[in-house]
């Protein structure tokens, strides 16, 4: 399901606490925007809110499978993210302290690809860890995949802290009591003992093969979904290779690199180009209409901030190669891509590129962001 990134104003219908730090924040969506907010399991969206006079954009994963968000059954259509308070972070701290019910805010369709390839549940086991806020899709994934077919399993390995983090404590064990046979659900703490050693304590490699032998059964399983910080979806990536595991079975969900935040502010600012001075032509189509822009060599500017001159609706969410939003494809000319936490490679096959961490590398270049 992908469609064209558009914002919309929509307006919060709750502001529910989750644990002392997170909180799950529901959206109302009017009829006439319903087609905009249809979703698969595990897609995100981007929030855009005025903070201190600066706009600021942030993605957010929708936590409640597409057919149970709350309200759906009284015919409401609702959007539900859940926000974890980043230490100092910008926006997460203000969703924590100022968003109240009726604010309005800017939503943009969802997006994104950590979503099931299985074309049929039934018998499949689909196992997933999370860490932390990374519960988020996961969620929407477990309670999808469960409910989609009376014989599929879910087996999730769900990190935090200590049980005071652990994010949708009741949803889960509410989940466990509905589908006791079919859902596996193992809590592992880092700074709290359980009274199973094996789940206590940080996931390190040891630990991870041995939960992995013991709860998992990787054999069984027909699909991965990894969803956390980047060191533990790289050890879990390099596990799974290690034991056998099929890349093309494993998904997973990057929420930051752990780099400190870039100021997407920059984006679209103007940039002089000299008489004398060499530039390559950026040509960018958006919504069926093209539009040409110089961009001067020495700039190196990436191709969204030099299309942001020009088309300030051009799609973009974290402006640092994570969450995929400004996703185009190169029709003409090269580009060397800086970052790249977004794309798989069949995208990159197909000509896809992150925009925002594209620089033209030939004359020429056109990109398209809508096919
Ligand atoms: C696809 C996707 C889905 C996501 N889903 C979720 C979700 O479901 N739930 C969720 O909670 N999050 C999710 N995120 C993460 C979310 O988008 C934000 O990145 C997160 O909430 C932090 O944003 P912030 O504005 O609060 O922090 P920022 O202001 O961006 O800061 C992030 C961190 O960097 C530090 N920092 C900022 N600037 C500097 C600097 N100059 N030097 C040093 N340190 C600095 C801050 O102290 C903070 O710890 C998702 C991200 C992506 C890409
Ligand atoms: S805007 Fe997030 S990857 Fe480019």
């Amino acid at each position: 399901m992908r469609r064209r990134a558009r914002f919309h104003t929509l307006r919060v219908s709750e502001v529910r606490p989750l644990t002392e730090s997170s909180v799950e924040v529901t959206f109302a969506v009017p009829p006439e925007l319903a087609g905009e907010f249809d979703y698969l399991a595990g897609q995100h969206v981007a929030l855009r809110a005025h903070i201190d006079g600066r706009e600021v954009r942030r993605s957010y994963s929708l936590c409640r499978a597409p057919s149970t968000s709350s309200g759906a059954a009284a015919g409401v259509r609702t959007v539900s993210v859940a926000i974890k308070r980043d230490q100092g972070g910008r926006f997460s701290t203000w969703a924590q302290t100022d968003l109240r019910p009726g604010d309005e805010l800017d939503v943009m369709s969802p997006q994104g690809g950590f979503t099931s390839m299985l074309p049929d549940l039934d018998g499949a086991h689909v196992a997933a860890v999370a860490a932390g806020s990374g519960i988020t899709p996961v969620m929407a994934l477990a309670s999808t995949v469960l409910a989609r077919s009376e014989t599929s399993r879910f087996t999730l390995v769900y990190t935090n802290r200590a049980t005071t983090d652990v994010m949708f404590l009741e949803d889960l064990a509410d989940l466990k009591d509905r589908y006791p046979t079919r859902l596996a659900l193992h809590h592992v703490l880092s700074r709290e003992q359980r009274s199973a050693p094996l789940l206590s304590g940080r996931i390190d490699d040891h630990r991870l093969r041995r939960i992995l032998d013991a709860l998992v059964l990787p054999e069984t399983v027909d699909e991965w979904f990894l969803c956390g910080p980047f060191d533990l979806l790289q050890l879990c990536r390099d596990t799974l290779d290690d034991i056998g595991v099929d890349r093309a079975h494993v998904r997973y969900e990057l929420f930051t690199t752990g780099e400190p935040g870039r100021d997407e502010t920059d984006a679209g600012r103007p940039v002089i180009v000299r008489a004398d001075e060499p530039v390559r032509t950026i040509e960018v189509t958006l919504d069926g209409q093209s539009s040409t822009i110089e961009s001067p060599v020495s700039a190196n500017e990436s191709i969204l901030s030099a299309a942001l001159r020009v088309r300030p609706d051009v799609p973009f969410a974290c402006a640092g190669g994570v969450c995929g939003t400004c996703r185009a494809r190169l029709l003409v000319g090269s580009v060397t891509m800086t970052e790249n936490y977004a794309l798989e490679p069949d995208e990159l096959d197909r000509g896809y590129v992150l925009t925002c961490q594209s620089h033209p590398t030939s004359d020429r270049v056109a990109v398209d962001y809508d096919v």
